[in-house]
């Protein structure tokens, strides 16, 4: 069997996630609210403007205990009147990604998004809007502390990795989110409008995977 060192060699990951150690001001927060009071907080949240026009604030969705965390960037039409991520064709394109890895939305997968209530008319998530929604993010991930985060499009990526470098640049390699592995990759809504890039989208899935079966810490 490879060794964990020849692995990472083979994917290319950095020292930036083999650095265990994440800096102080980055320590992953202990979750401050339960699911129950997260659920209810983001149902009344009035942070932001966006709770003026949404319907209703969209959580999440799927296994609390995942090994894979999925991130989007905001609820849209369908997710807004539905009040869970990913169910338009943007989802449908997510489902089919999961399922060429062998997954399934719910099935040791949660999928989140930045913003848990929409833009008006599916703008762009605006800076305040997002620093305000990302406690909620956070506590999440604290909750679940997944084993891989999947960031979906350039405002998870960027969000998440305090960058403001292109999909194209960030995308293909293994970054640190705390100490947790995060993979980037396309968004599906931009995938349905742009087929060749599945293609790199099917590597960093496969990469993604490959990181869950690493061999053991020696
Ligand atoms: N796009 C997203 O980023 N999230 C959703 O939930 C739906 C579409």
């Amino acid at each position: 069997m490879l060794s964990r060192d020849a692995v990472f060699e083979e994917l290319g990951i950095g020292p930036v996630w083999r650095l265990r150690e994440a800096p102080a001001s980055d320590a992953p927060r202990s979750p401050l609210l339960s699911w129950d009071q997260l659920a209810d907080a983001v149902a009344h949240c009035t942070a932001c403007e966006l709770h003026r026009t949404r319907t209703q604030g969209v959580l999440g969705v799927g296994d609390r205990n995942a090994d894979w965390l999925i991130i989007g960037e905001a609820p849209g039409a369908d997710e807004d009147a539905q009040g869970e991520p990913f169910v338009g064709q943007a989802g449908k394109l997510l489902d089919a990604m999961l399922a060429a890895i062998d997954l399934a939305r719910g099935d040791n997968v949660y999928i989140a998004n930045v913003l848990k209530s929409r833009p008006p008319g599916n703008r762009n998530p605006a800076p305040d809007e997002i620093a305000a929604c990302m406690p909620y993010l956070e506590n999440q991930i604290a909750l679940i502390r997944p084993k891989i985060i999947l960031a979906l499009g350039r405002f998870a990526a960027q969000t998440l990795l305090h960058s403001d470098e292109t999909i194209a640049r960030l995308r293909g390699r293994v970054h640190d989110y705390q100490g947790i592995p995060l993979v980037v990759t396309y968004h599906p809504a931009y995938l349905l409008r742009n087929l060749p890039d599945k293609a790199r989208a099917w590597e960093d899935l496969c990469l993604a995977r490959r990181i869950l079966t690493l061999p053991p810490e020696t």
